[in-house]
């Protein structure tokens, strides 16, 4: 009782942009990237490539996982405290800087580490006849360890001060293993913190101990089905979530996600407990931009636990806001999420667990 935060997230800051290849970004790039594939760049080519796409771009938003989920966070007007740990840099568009953008959305920032000197992370999609090949910049972002490091007492003291901590991934080797212990070091002084955590396919994917660590660790991790398959080895769903689950606290739940809806898996003693939470899926043609749709999943889900709703309910809250979120271009569909959630709110019914 008594947190300071109702939310803090934790991860990598980015900037996601989707661009028609023009005739400059390819001869800028030539010999530099692999067409069609996903390679890492460095901070002069993506600042370059960027400049050259500048203006045909379909899609330029501030992203990286958790940044997503506090922006649905603080666009549903729940009166949330929110909070977020991460390395901001310099974005490679006009406007107003990361740290400053967060602010604005009344997301603390005590914790933030500014690099304005350096680069931020850059996810650049050039795309050439449905082809497309994936620029990558981790940027300031590989600071993120240095950073727990030399805060780590203070960042312990933030995370603790938080009702629920969302952790998603960074690309560098370090952080995972600096994360799991700040994360371990928040459950032991403050127990009541829920840990909700969302790997993405990289990490689910990287066969990493402080990967598997920070999903022990985890309340509540949140994949979609190619993600559990990565992270929980192979075999069914069942098979999968009960390698993930068969470690770690009481009360822990794997979600998984699909179009028709969440599965949800717990442990009772020795059995593993799966529900079905069924949806209408949005018909494929009315899907208008899916990038960051399962971040907004998380929003619904941490927001209706953090207001003291069950899981059904955290469920179904993080369903509707996903469904809305995929009818509109990037957070173009925000500023309707306080209606999805007053509709949830009307229909929320509390749950017997
Ligand atoms: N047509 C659809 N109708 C409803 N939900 C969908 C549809 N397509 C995808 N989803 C949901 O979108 C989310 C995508 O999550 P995820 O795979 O983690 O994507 P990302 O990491 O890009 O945000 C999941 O919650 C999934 O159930
Ligand atoms: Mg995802």
């Amino acid at each position: 009782m008594g947190f300071r935060f109702d939310v803090v997230g934790v991860g990598a800051l980015n900037l996601d942009s989707i661009a028609p290849v023009s005739p400059a970004a390819k001869a800028l790039l030539r010999g530099s990237v692999a067409w069609g594939a996903e390679g890492r760049v460095g901070a002069a080519t993506v600042d370059a490539a960027m400049r050259t796409v500048q203006g045909a771009a379909v899609r330029v938003a501030v992203g990286g996982s958790a940044y997503n989920t506090i922006n649905a966070l603080a666009h549903i007007d729940a009166g949330l405290r929110l909070g977020y740990v991460g390395v901001a840099g310099r974005l490679p568009v006009p406007g107003t800087p990361l740290a400053g953008r967060l602010r604005a959305l009344g997301v603390d920032t005590g914790m933030l580490r500014d690099e304005p000197r350096e680069l931020s992370g850059v996810c650049l999609s050039l795309v050439e006849d449905g082809e497309r090949t994936l620029l990558v910049h981790p940027g300031a972002n590989d600071r993120m360890a240095a950073h727990l490091e030399v805060e780590f007492e203070a960042v312990v003291e933030y995370l603790s001060a938080a009702r629920i901590v969302h952790v998603t991934s960074f690309l560098d080797q370090l952080t995972p293993v600096v994360l799991a212990d700040v994360l371990a070091a928040v459950r032991e002084r403050s127990p009541e913190t829920v840990l909700s955590f969302d790997p993405g396919h990289v990490w689910a994917a990287s066969g990493s101990a402080p990967v598997t660590a920070l999903a022990t660790l985890a309340d509540h991790v949140l994949l979609n089905e190619r993600e559990l398959q990565a992270l929980g080895t192979t075999g069914d769903d069942t098979w999968a979530a009960d390698r993930i689950l068969r470690v770690g606290r009481p009360g822990r739940f794997v979600h998984v996600k699909r179009p028709a809806g969440v599965t949800t898996f717990t442990r009772s003693g020795p059995l593993l407990r799966a529900r079905f939470h069924p949806q209408h899926p949005v018909p494929v043609e009315r899907v208008v931009d899916a990038t960051g749709a399962g971040d907004v999943y998380a929003a619904g889900l941490v927001a209706a636990l953090a207001g003291g709703a069950g899981l059904h309910d955290g469920v179904r809250l993080g369903m509707a806001m996903t469904r809305h979120k995929l009818v509109h271009l990037a957070d173009a569909g925000h500023p309707g999420l306080p209606a999805v959630f007053r509709a949830w709110q009307d229909g929320a019914t509390p749950d017997p667990s």
